[in-house]
């Protein structure tokens, strides 16, 4: 058995193959005593009490702050802002930065892989200041072509979403090439890293990222808490999405003025057991290292895309240039709905996503409603790989003989 299935207390109480970590992964027990260390030893709200309670608990919520801006390599701690997912903090740029930035002609260039997250807002965004929203295209191999790219941002694109890992292809985007393609051009770009960063290390300097975002729960921690993780010379220039509580400096009857970052972006009351949870999950991913979470995952996942391949009842979506593609296997037996797949599974103890995964443009350019999805971690092993085929095995030869060739 992989030695870290151990960590995960749902995986060794419960009977199942869990095979949906690109929806959320299943926590460690150091996120979940993290999380409950916080309620019996320190809860207070940070930043509103003079009482020393509620000063530790503001120490550890902005500790975490200067924890993640190390992990992904930020300049400075007040350039990552806490949310309450990725969505979440997508809306937030397309709400401060695009309505606010964009004028009638001016182009946001996505891809047809985004997720609806990074997709709806922006067609607000185009709506409302007469922007175009255009698309980057994949190609046959579920890939963004160099001259896609270069086709697609032009001297008029303004604002470029680009997903780094698509949630239902697994396809890895050359998201350095993109960004170094769109600065040329004097467009901004905002990458979505919710299935990448629990994969690989993340340097938003590297990259040269204007904004990134991520979902907490997607690596390792608890449900409810996203980050974005924004140039502080963008932000500084952004009005707040949320008014409220926290995120001001002065208010008067008619006005207001607003805090420095990244209070400005945090109205409210904010998830703090997340964030703890999130420095916890940090730590653990850290401990155990990207070479090994990819050691594991290039040996489960190139493992299960060729046992998948033998069952000639299948269709996968992927990628064949394996260096592109990420922990993340769609594919449907011909003829069946995804969902009755997905049951057939579920009676075997198989957990897999059905359905168009948010993302029905995508699903629709490659001629589908929906497709099964399974999506690994490095708690995951060949056994469970075994486990998926023989279901699927079986669920093909339930409906086999009801299925129109
Ligand atoms: N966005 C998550 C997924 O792809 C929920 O499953």
């Amino acid at each position: 058995m992989n030695n870290f299935k151990k960590d995960f207390p749902i995986l060794e109480n419960k009977e199942i193959t869990y095979l949906d970590s690109g929806a959320t992964t299943q926590k460690p027990i150091q996120v979940i005593e993290a999380v409950e260390e916080f309620y019996k030893k320190y809860n207070a709200n940070p930043h509103r009490g003079a009482y020393s309670l509620s000063m530790e608990a503001t120490e550890m919520y902005e500790n975490t702050r200067t924890k993640i801006a190390k992990f992904i390599n930020a300049k400075h701690r007040e350039e990552i802002i806490f949310s309450k997912n990725a969505t979440e903090s997508l809306n937030l740029i397309a709400y401060s930065y695009g309505l606010d930035k964009l004028q009638k002609d001016d182009e946001i260039v996505i891809s047809i892989m985004e997720h609806h997250s990074n997709l709806v807002p922006w067609q607000k965004v185009a709506k409302t200041t007469g922007a175009k929203l255009n698309y980057m295209y994949i190609n046959d191999e579920y890939e963004l072509s160099d001259e896609e790219i270069e086709s697609k941002i032009t001297d008029k694109t303004k604002i470029v979403g680009i997903t780094h890992v698509s949630n239902v292809l697994g396809t890895i985007n050359n998201v350095e090439k993109i960004i170094k393609y769109a600065h040329k051009k004097g467009a901004v770009v905002v990458v979505d890293a919710s299935q990448s960063i629990p994969h690989m290390k993340i340097d938003v300097q590297a990259l040269d990222a204007d904004f990134l975002v991520f979902s907490g729960h997607k690596m390792l921690a608890p449900l409810g808490l996203g980050g974005v993780y924004g140039k502080r010379e963008i932000l500084n220039d952004m009005t707040p999405f949320l008014m409220g509580g926290d995120m001001i400096e002065y208010v008067h009857e008619q006005t207001t003025t607003f805090a420095p970052l990244p209070n400005k972006f945090e109205a409210g009351t904010q998830n703090v057991e997340g964030v703890i949870g999130l420095g916890a999950a940090i730590d653990y991913i850290e401990n155990i290292g990207y070479d090994k979470i990819q050691e594991i995952e290039a040996e489960v996942v190139g493992y299960a895309k060729q046992e998948l391949a033998k069952l000639d009842f299948l269709k996968l979506y992927i990628t064949p240039n394996s260096k592109n593609h990420s922990s993340v296997i769609s594919f449907n037996i011909e003829g069946v709905h995804p969902h009755d797949v997905a049951s057939i599974l579920d009676n075997e103890g198989v957990c897999v996503r059905s359905g168009n995964h948010c993302a029905q443009p995508l699903l629709r350019y490659i001629g589908m409603d929906s497709t099964c999805r399974a999506s690994f971690y490095f708690y995951n092993t060949k056994e469970d790989v075994d486990k998926l085929v023989c279901a699927l095995k079986k669920a093909y030869s339930m409906f086999e003989k009801y299925i129109v060739k």
